[in-house]
């Protein structure tokens, strides 16, 4: 008699189990972003897994952000921005007419490159959003999100005596990380996040990347990001635009070790950009 044939998992730990599976969060087809007359995205698709970090890396101008803020009709807000193509999350198109923009970007919250936390108090940053969304029943439920949402962004044990106190009066890194509660406070699916470091040390950049790895265990999350390393130490994956175009999206490893494409080759090894 043969013994039992025991299979192995074809999956790593690190590998994100959506991408397995075959479930995406956020799926993108031929999406075609203007300013004007000036074409900024051309036929971009893509399928973005849940519960991982994808890396936004590219050369300035080449349409991370714009393609970033396509994702919660962020790009609504530009007068002389069109949007074509297709942009789903949950298979729920989000350029529908009947769809609420502000439910929307409740769940696909955004956090900027500058920290720019309301002229509000700590608590207020955070209760606000909850408040308008009628979250909470009462104001006891209310404290409980504020202190739920401060402790997933790791700030609690730094701001919970003062929390009176203005947003705007804490270091860059701890509005940052304020900004982040702000965003998980309303129980968003998918976390956008357009070079969050970019105006922080060193020490507070180790601080929010090392949150943007708890939370991708509950979170899609998208990272527009100027650092390879950046992208190497917090992505699982990895997409490289230029000039508009998505060239290449996959495992970060890959990537960063055998490029599909010349022109990402290029760029991680410092030849332009
Ligand atoms: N509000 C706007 N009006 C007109 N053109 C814009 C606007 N925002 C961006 N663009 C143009 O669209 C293109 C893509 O810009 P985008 O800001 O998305 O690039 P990016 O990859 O995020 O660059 P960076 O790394 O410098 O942030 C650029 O050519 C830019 O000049
Ligand atoms: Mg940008």
């Amino acid at each position: 008699m043969n013994a039992p044939v025991h299979h192995q998992t074809l999956v790593t730990p690190e590998k994100p189990k959506a991408l397995a599976a075959g479930q995406f969060k956020v799926t993108a087809r031929d999406v075609d972003v203007f300013y004007g007359d000036k074409h900024a995205i051309r036929k971009l698709s893509i399928d973005i897994p849940d519960r991982a970090v994808s890396a936004f890396i590219g050369p300035s101008g080449c349409g991370k952000s714009t393609f970033l803020r396509c994702i919660n009709r962020m790009n609504d807000t530009i007068p002389t921005c069109r949007v074509t193509g297709d942009i789903k999350v949950d298979k729920n198109d989000i350029y529908d007419p009947k769809i609420d923009v502000v439910q929307l970007r409740a769940k696909v919250g955004m956090v900027f490159q500058k920290p720019n936390p309301f002229p509000k108090s700590i608590y207020e940053n955070v209760a606000y959003g909850p408040r308008i969304h009628g979250l909470a029943a009462s104001k006891t439920e209310l404290d409980e999100i504020v202190e739920k949402s401060l402790r997933k962004a790791g700030l609690w044990e730094e701001v919970k005596d003062r929390l009176q106190h203005p947003g705007t009066g804490l270091s860059g890194g701890q509005q940052q990380r304020l900004c982040i509660a702000r965003a998980i406070a309303v129980n968003p699916e998918v976390i956008l996040m357009d070079e969050p470091c970019s105006a922080l040390d060193p020490i507070a950049t180790a601080r929010i990347e090392e949150l943007i790895d708890e939370l991708r265990q509950n979170y899609c999350i998208v990272i527009v990001t100027h650092s390879m390393q950046q992208a190497a130490r917090v992505s699982q994956l990895t997409a490289f635009f230029h000039l508009g175009t998505l060239v290449e999206y996959g495992d970060t490893d890959e990537m960063f070790t055998a490029p599909q494409e010349k022109r990402t080759q290029d760029y991680i090894t410092g030849r332009f950009g």
